[in-house]
Formats: C-alpha cells, structure tokens, sequence
C-alpha cells in the first residue's frame, strides 16, 4: 500500500492517479476530504492527516508500505518541521520505503531560502535508517510561467537578478511521474536527479514564451533590489525573499544542472520547456 501526501496538490494529485491507474493500492493523505474529492479520481481511499498532527500522521501511516512525501511548501521552519514530523512519524509506523521530493540546490554554500529544509529533510531520511528513494528536482517549468513569465507578458520585459544564470526546469507533470516510478521500481539508488532536458539562459526562456503567445519578449539582469520592488505580484514574506534568494542561486548557475535520470526512470523523455509553453501558455 502506498500513501502520497500532498495528495490534493499539483504533483501529489498526479502521483496518485499514476499510481491507481497502473493498479497499485494508493492512499491519498489529505487534509480536506470535500475538497479531496473535486480533486481526485472517484473511489480514491483518503486518510486524513496534516503535517503539524504528528499523531494523525502516524495513524495515516499504519498499515503503509511505501510512503511519497510530497515536499510542503510555506514559512521555512514550518515546512522543516512539517518534514521532520512525517519522517517522524513514518519511521515509527515501519513503512518500508520513503520517496521523498527533494531540489537540486541543497548545497551548503547555496544562498536559496529553502535549501537549509531540504538539506536537513535529506539528513533526517539518512538517520531516520528507512530506505529512501530522493528525488532532486529542478525548477517546475509551471513556476517559471506563473511567477516570472505571465507577470511579464504585459510589459514584454523579463528582468531577474539571475544575470546570465540557466535552468533545466520540469514540468510538475513529469515531476509526478518521475515520481510515482520512483516510488514502485524494486531497484534503486538513493538519490535522482529530475530536471528538463536542456539547460536555458533567460534570454530563450522569455524568447520561447514571446513564440507561445505571440509577442515579442525580452530579458534583462537586474539588481536584486530593483526586483523587489517592481515585483509588486510577490504574496508577503517569505516570498520576496525565497524568491530573490532563489534568483541568486540560479545566478551562481547551481540550477543548470541537466540529468538523464528522469529518462532512466520512466523510460521517456520529459517534455521541452517549448512544448510545456505551447500546451500551458
Ligand atoms: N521545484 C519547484 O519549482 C517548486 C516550486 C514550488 C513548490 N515546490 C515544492 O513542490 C511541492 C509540490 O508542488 P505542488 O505544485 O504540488 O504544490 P501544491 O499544489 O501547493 O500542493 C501542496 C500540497 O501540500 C499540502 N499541504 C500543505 N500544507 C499541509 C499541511 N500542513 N499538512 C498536510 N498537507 C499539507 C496541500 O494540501 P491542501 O490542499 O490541504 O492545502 C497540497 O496537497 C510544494 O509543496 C513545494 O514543496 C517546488
């Protein structure tokens, strides 16, 4: 029996259909049954459980193989301790296996907001002594087009403090993929690497969305400080800053890593960030 958290996410409610629709016993952690139910295929079983309840997460867990954690997302030390907790509470529930989203900068050095959480989310699962499966991934494709690219559709003008930094993203499409092989294949290694194909300067990535709606767009490096200010699209805090400390580590190229681990897993190519645009876009 496998049981995916974040089940009612983008990625989470993928990794479940793929899942199900391969014949595998899934369960779909999830906190809001009612809004669980718009989001998952009819007749998916549903435990109940939130990240903060380590007590309903190791009742979610009981009687679970394998488990998929789903990164959370949110304030930092929040989403460290939402992360500790299921670790926590898997380890205490015997589950055999854990497949756990993880991103590809957790480098010690890396100034990314988030990359301490994974770094100690990655620790926890080595000591933690259940087997785990970690899949580093890279940008998805769909943040790049939600928080940089459509904010920018109007003015034509892509500026970013990544001076002339690259990314690989993928999509969250092919992330719950990656995922759900990772999460039933017998043999494993340790640690993948999920990422697109190709590694793209900023200057092709507004390029290729000017192509997919029509209009011709540019890119520009900007000071960090300039993007705080003209990104009046951030939410509060801790946004601006994971952004603008995202932007930097992208800057320090730690994000154009492009790995071949996504094909070994699923036996197929991910989708170009071109044709991710086209179908999206
Ligand atoms: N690599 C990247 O570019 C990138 C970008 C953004 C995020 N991420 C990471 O990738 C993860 C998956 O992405 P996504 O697009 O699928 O995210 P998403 O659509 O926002 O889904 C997040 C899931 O986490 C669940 N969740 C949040 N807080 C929870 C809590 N306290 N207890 C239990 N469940 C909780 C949500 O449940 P509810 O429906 O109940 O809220 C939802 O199912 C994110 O959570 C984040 O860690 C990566």
């Amino acid at each position: 029996m496998i049981l995916v958290t974040g089940a009612t996410g983008h990625v989470g409610r993928g990794v479940v259909r793929r899942l199900a629709s391969l014949g595998h016993d899934v369960v779909a952690m999830v906190r809001d049954v009612e809004t669980a139910r718009l989001r998952l295929p009819s007749g998916t079983v549903m435990r109940v459980a939130d990240y903060e309840d380590i007590t309903a997460l190791k009742s979610a867990f009981v009687g679970i193989d394998d488990l998929v954690l789903i990164s959370s997302d949110g304030e930092a030390t929040t989403v460290l301790r939402h992360h500790a907790n299921a670790i926590e509470a898997a380890t205490s529930a015997d589950v055999r296996r854990i497949t756990f989203t993880s991103i590809v900068d957790i480098d010690e050095a890396s100034p990314f907001y988030f990359s301490p959480v994974y770094r100690d989310a990655e620790r926890r699962l080595a000591l933690s002594g259940v087997p785990s499966t970690i899949l580093r991934c890279g940008l998805y494709c769909d943040f790049v087009l939600d928080h940089w690219l459509r904010p920018s559709r109007m003015s034509g003008e892509l500026a970013l403090p990544v001076e002339d930094g690259r990314i690989a993203p993928i999509s969250r499409d092919d992330v719950a993929t990656a995922v759900a092989a990772a999460a039933t294949h017998e043999k494993l290694r340790l640690v993948y690497t999920i990422t697109g194909n190709q590694a793209l300067s900023f200057g092709e990535i507004a390029a290729a969305y000017g192509q997919a709606i029509g209009r011709q767009m540019q890119y520009s490096s900007c000071p960090e400080a300039e993007y705080l200010t003209s990104a009046s699209t951030l939410p509060d805090e801790p946004w601006p800053h994971a952004f603008a400390t995202l932007c930097a580590s992208i800057a320090e190229d730690r994000y154009s890593q492009v790995s071949s681990d996504f094909t070994d897993i699923t036996g197929q190519a991910p989708e170009s960030f071109h044709d991710f645009l086209l179908r999206a876009a």
